[in-house]
């Protein structure tokens, strides 16, 4: 592609002739109308063909955004696997701490920008954008954190005596060239979760963010891009088409493909990653259990609407099914539905909006369609249900849907919940199963032999109790089983894909 690279003083001094709509955004790297470069081997390029980047609210478009070519990605593949590999798996551990803290200062000193970007490109709520800024910082922080806590082992290994005298020291190295595909529903958060354990386990990363929402990645890879610390081939942020993106997957200089977005495409993905280690953080339909109300009535209800509608519903464990103990079922159903119908919905720009728009017009489409289904086949709308404009969708709940109902068997990513009531927790247990799916599953319970009971028992990758399954801390073990997905994520873990355990035996080594 013909490109030029580009100073981060002459991205400066085009910030005066933007569009920008307040003072404070002046001092925005992105801002309306401008040229965004990808960033291929740590550079700023500026790339002929442009990605219209939508501002999913007005549906105009916000900014233009570089798109890498097949060449691109080969360039950034040989970097990666040569002298990127070589100086990220060279980096001193409190080198590696230094470059994760600096994101996460950066980050959390341009919070409003990061946050107001997350907002155009993707549609959420402002407030739901500042909490995934601070949730980046806060796994860039932790990564940090793991950096310089990275143990091996040491021990005898004289377990028979064809091995006598003989010791192992067993410590853990990079496994090599990371390649990420990071989704549109969080594209900050979701990026730094692949992101920030590669840099702490010494792995070079290419990455392709989502064509909806690639700003968030492009802000990160600007603030790796000017850290004299970051060995600029140690890295590529490429926007690119699914043609040019698909070495991701198929190039074995790639050791570990690391990929979040739907159950049908990560599948595919693996089937053609050949050789290399795979982790998939696929979808849901994740279900909570409400079996009492000893948190309290409006503790409950405030949880579940917020797990279930923030972002519009567009979380792999947002609330999708929503059982319900028959005995407290009419309480709990007039304060939720009461609750849910006094959701604002309208600009995420505003404070006070709680729904913004879903990602776009197709998927609102899609989302009523699934409604209607369940409504054609006798569930009750107990609320909401409709479209708005061109791609919001109004906070919905449904209850007695028929279980072959699309909304009830499939990821929905969207603001619509099946409410149902049932008398027998282990029953219930077995319909929160009853899902090709198994993320996370929430059970709101004080009774601690049914919070063990849902542990023992529910197939996913975590089970919360007195929360939503929506709830996620981003250092603990995130992925899921069965259609959900392959591997787990959240710092730790991804480090420990990330790096491969070598072991040295020795011969009698104090032996004089
Ligand atoms: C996801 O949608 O899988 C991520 C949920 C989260 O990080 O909160």
């Amino acid at each position: 592609s013909k490109s030029k690279s580009a100073s981060t003083s002459e991205k400066s001094e085009n910030k005066s002739t933007s569009q920008s709509d307040s003072k404070e955004s002046e001092k925005w790297s992105i801002n309306k109308g401008d040229s965004v470069p990808f960033y291929l081997v740590g550079r700023p390029v500026y790339a002929n063909e442009d990605l219209e980047v939508m501002d999913k609210h007005t549906n105009e478009v916000f900014c233009k955004v570089a798109v890498a070519t097949k060449s691109d990605m080969e360039t950034a593949i040989h970097e990666v696997s040569t002298t990127g590999a070589r100086k990220m798996a060279a980096l001193p551990h409190y080198v590696r701490k230094e470059i994760l803290m600096n994101v996460a200062r950066e980050a959390r000193r341009r919070s409003e920008e990061l946050a107001m970007m997350t907002t155009i490109e993707n549609g959420k709520a402002i407030s739901d954008a500042r909490g995934e800024v601070e949730r980046l910082v806060q796994t860039f922080e932790i990564a940090a954190e793991e950096t310089v806590r990275m143990y091996g082992e040491a021990g005898d290994m004289d377990i028979a005596k064809r091995a006598h005298g003989y010791q192992g020291i067993v410590k853990r190295f990079p496994r090599g060239p990371v390649s990420m595909i990071s989704p549109f529903n969080f594209p900050l958060n979701l990026l730094a979760s692949k992101v920030a354990p590669a840099i702490a386990a010494g792995c070079p990363f290419v990455v392709k963010p989502a064509s909806r929402t690639p700003l968030g990645s492009l802000l990160v890879g600007e603030i790796l891009a000017n850290d004299p610390n970051m060995p600029k081939e140690g890295f590529s942020v490429l926007p690119c088409t699914r043609e040019s993106g698909d070495a991701l997957t198929t190039d074995d200089r790639f050791k570990l493909l690391s990929f979040t977005g739907s159950a049908s495409v990560g599948w595919e993905l693996k089937a053609k990653a050949s050789k290399k280690h795979v982790v998939l953080e696929l979808g849901g339909n994740a279900a909570c259990v409400v079996d009492d109300l000893d948190e309290g009535l409006d503790t409950v209800v405030q949880s579940i609407t917020t797990g279930a509608f923030y972002q519009s519903g567009q979380s792999c464990i947002s609330v999708q099914r929503l059982f319900v103990h028959e005995s407290i079922y009419s309480r709990f159903k007039d304060a939720f539905v009461e609750k849910v119908k006094s959701l604002k919905m309208g600009d995420p720009k505003e404070e006070d909006t709680f729904l913004g728009p879903v990602i776009s017009e197709k998927d609102a489409d899609r989302i009523t369609e699934w409604i209607k289904e369940a409504t054609d086949k006798g569930a009750n709308l107990l609320t909401g249900g409709n479209k708005q404009g061109t791609n919001f969708v109004e906070a919905t709940v449904l209850e007695n849907v028929s279980h072959d109902c699309t909304i009830y068997n499939e990821e929905l990513f969207g603001p619509a919940v099946c409410l149902e009531p049932y008398s027998d927790f282990a029953s219930i247990v077995d319909e929160v199963n009853n899902s090709r799916y198994g993320l996370q599953a929430g059970v709101f319970t004080n009774n601690l032999s049914k919070a063990h009971y849902a542990f023992e028992n529910m197939h996913c990758g975590g089970v919360v109790i007195n929360n939503v399954p929506s709830y996620r801390i981003d250092s603990q073990p995130y992925g899921g089983v069965k259609d959900s997905g392959l591997g787990r994520e959240g710092v730790r873990y991804a480090i420990e894909d990330m790096t491969e355990m070598r072991i040295m035996l020795m011969k009698e080594p104090g032996k004089l």
